[in-house]
């Protein structure tokens, strides 16, 4: 199975799909490994560090997209890179499908399979693969960067001989992944740092990063469904936009990263705040690509307007090639891995995450994905790649799932008419302790059934520990059991007892030292 890294022909595209380390992980997973010549030269990853991580070097991009079986991107294809593709063969890289309409139909049409980076679900299986949180948290780093570069003091105060130099004061709205990444790297330089954000639940992280959060006098809650932000009343923006012209009076960096999925970007400082702002200040607005934050705002440029400096840039990661091009060839790499890697890579329609992120698939527009929650109606279209598709479209068959759906519910009540017998067999049959002490074990198995599969994965990590608190009460319990017991069927199960919730507490300290080493620097 080829892999195929082009280079990058959008101007002044500076990332490439994978860096050399990345090479070497995919010739692990038992890919070949083919990179257009001069591919990563703007990334520092020179043809001789590709080669000597063990990849071919092509020299025309002819070569390269006609031989690959599947083509690693950083940007969307242009139309000429979308003619040279083949029925069958795979892309993978950012597509932003939402805006690329006719992208997406003309790459259907080609017969080319599409896998979205920017379409992974935000779930917690597929973090390592969230490309958008990767590239967010560089943007929100450098855009603290671009205000130090233009802002005319120290972002630290300072008292020297020569006279004493007040800390700058700088205001970081919206505290997602971009936000919060500048709130870390302004306190780093020493800067004074308020956040805020629509939703409450930020406030924590914001504090605990060192910054204030301003809290608005005003009832409503930020948060949407599934915890994304929602969008907001005119009386909440309205109440928003006062504390802020207070604010721009004060502060001397105002970094903007206000979104919500899918929307515009809310306009939140305007032509008057910026007047307002003493003169040196900087705005780095990140919303700039989708009509920014601030009214003056200009994509990709930066302005001045009364003594304040406007940063609209729209590539803030690629202002950092050559970290944005390791973390993005990372999560390719977990992308391929997740998809079966080598020779077993398949399109499996029943993983989530790949079917969220499948954008087109033999010649058809797979996206957006069916809900989570409801039936799916996407055919199986499991297939090795490499090979052109032996049939067209696979048939439709609609009564498939109803008919699976069917199944299922038939299946459950053979299952709970069974239970339902063995607890009555049970009852009639076996002495009246052991019916006690059944009975709680069955429902110990329910309750737990329940709580486990009812609790979302944010709260997993609280779920541990309870779920060791309660092994912790069976280990005591079967040591009870073990000091009485006489049975060997007894000290059998009151042994097993102590061994499995062993493996419980064991496991979560493990799972949970991994966690804490993540963050230790
Ligand atoms: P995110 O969705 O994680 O965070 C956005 C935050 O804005 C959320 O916490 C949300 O609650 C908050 N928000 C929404 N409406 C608000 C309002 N009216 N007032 C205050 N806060 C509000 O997004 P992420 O990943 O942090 O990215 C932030 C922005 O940076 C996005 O617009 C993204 O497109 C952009 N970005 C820009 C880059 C560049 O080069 N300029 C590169 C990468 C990301």
């Amino acid at each position: 199975m080829k892999l195929g890294i082009p280079r990058e022909v959008t101007s002044e595209e500076r990332r490439v799909a994978c860096v050399p380390r990345t090479v070497e992980k995919l010739r692990k997973m038992g890919f070949e490994v083919l990179v257009e010549s001069t591919a990563g030269a703007a990334a520092d990853c020179s043809d001789a560090k590709y080669m000597e991580a063990g990849a071919t070097i092509a020299d025309s991009a002819d070569g390269l997209w006609s031989d690959a079986d599947v083509v690693l991107k950083v940007n969307p294809p242009t139309e000429a890179e979308v003619a040279r593709m083949r029925a069958g063969q795979l892309l993978i890289g950012m597509v932003w499908p939402m805006t690329n309409e006719p992208l997406v139909s003309a790459l259907a049409e080609q017969g080319v399979t599409t896998i979205a980076m920017d379409c992974v679900p935000r779930i917690s299986r597929a973090q390592k693969l969230d490309v958008l949180s990767a590239l967010a948290n560089i943007a929100g780093y450098r855009a603290i960067i671009e205000a130090a570069h233009l802002f005319g003091r120290f972002f630290a105060g300072q008292m020297t001989a020569a006279g004493r130099v007040e800390p700058a004061k700088v205001l970081v709205i919206g505290g997602g992944v971009a936000g919060l990444a500048a709130i870390t790297a302004a306190r780093g330089l020493g800067a004074i740092v308020r956040g805020f954000d629509t939703r409450l639940a930020v406030k924590e992280q914001v504090e605990s990063l060192g910054a204030e959060f301003l809290v608005l006098d005003f009832e409503e809650q930020g948060e949407g469904e599934g915890g994304y932000a929602k969008v907001m009343s005119e009386a909440f923006l309205e109440a928003e936009m006062k504390l802020f012209a207070e604010q721009a009076i004060e502060v001397d960096v105002i970094i903007t990263t206000a979104m919500i999925p899918g929307r515009d970007a809310p306009r939140l400082i305007t032509a008057g705040m910026v007047e307002s702002m003493k003169e040196g200040s900087v705005i780095v607005d990140l919303a700039a690509e989708r009509g920014g934050n601030c009214a003056l705002t200009v994509p990709g440029e930066v302005v001045e307007h009364h003594g304040v400096s406007i940063v609209g840039y729209t590539d803030l990661p690629g202002r950092m090639p050559a970290l944005s091009s390791r973390l993005y060839g990372n999560a390719l790499a977990a992308m391929l891995d997740e998809m079966g890697g080598g020779e077993a890579l398949t399109i499996d329609v029943e993983n989530e995450i790949v079917r969220g992120a499948l954008v087109t698939h033999e010649g058809r527009v797979t996206w957006p994905p069916p809900k989570p929650d409801a039936p799916s109606i996407a055919p199986d279209y499991s297939k090795d790649f490499g090979k052109r598709p032996e049939t067209e479209t696979p048939p439709a068959d609609a009564d498939a799932p109803a008919a699976s759906g069917a199944m299922r519910g038939l299946t459950t009540l053979v299952g709970a008419v069974a239970g339902l017998a063995l607890l009555v067999i049970i009852g009639l049959w076996a002495p009246e302790s052991f019916s006690q002490h059944f009975t709680v074990f069955v429902l110990a198995c329910f309750v737990g059934w329940q709580v486990v599969w009812s609790v979302t994965p944010a709260l997993h990590t609280p779920l541990m520990s309870v779920t060791n608190a309660i092994s912790g009460i069976i280990i005591l319990g079967g040591l009870l059991h073990l000091s009485v017991a006489s049975a060997t069927a007894a000290i059998v199960l009151g042994l097993l007892a102590v061994f499995f919730a062993t493996i419980n507490i064991a496991g979560g300290f493990l799972v949970t030292r991994r966690m804490l080493a993540m963050f230790r620097r």
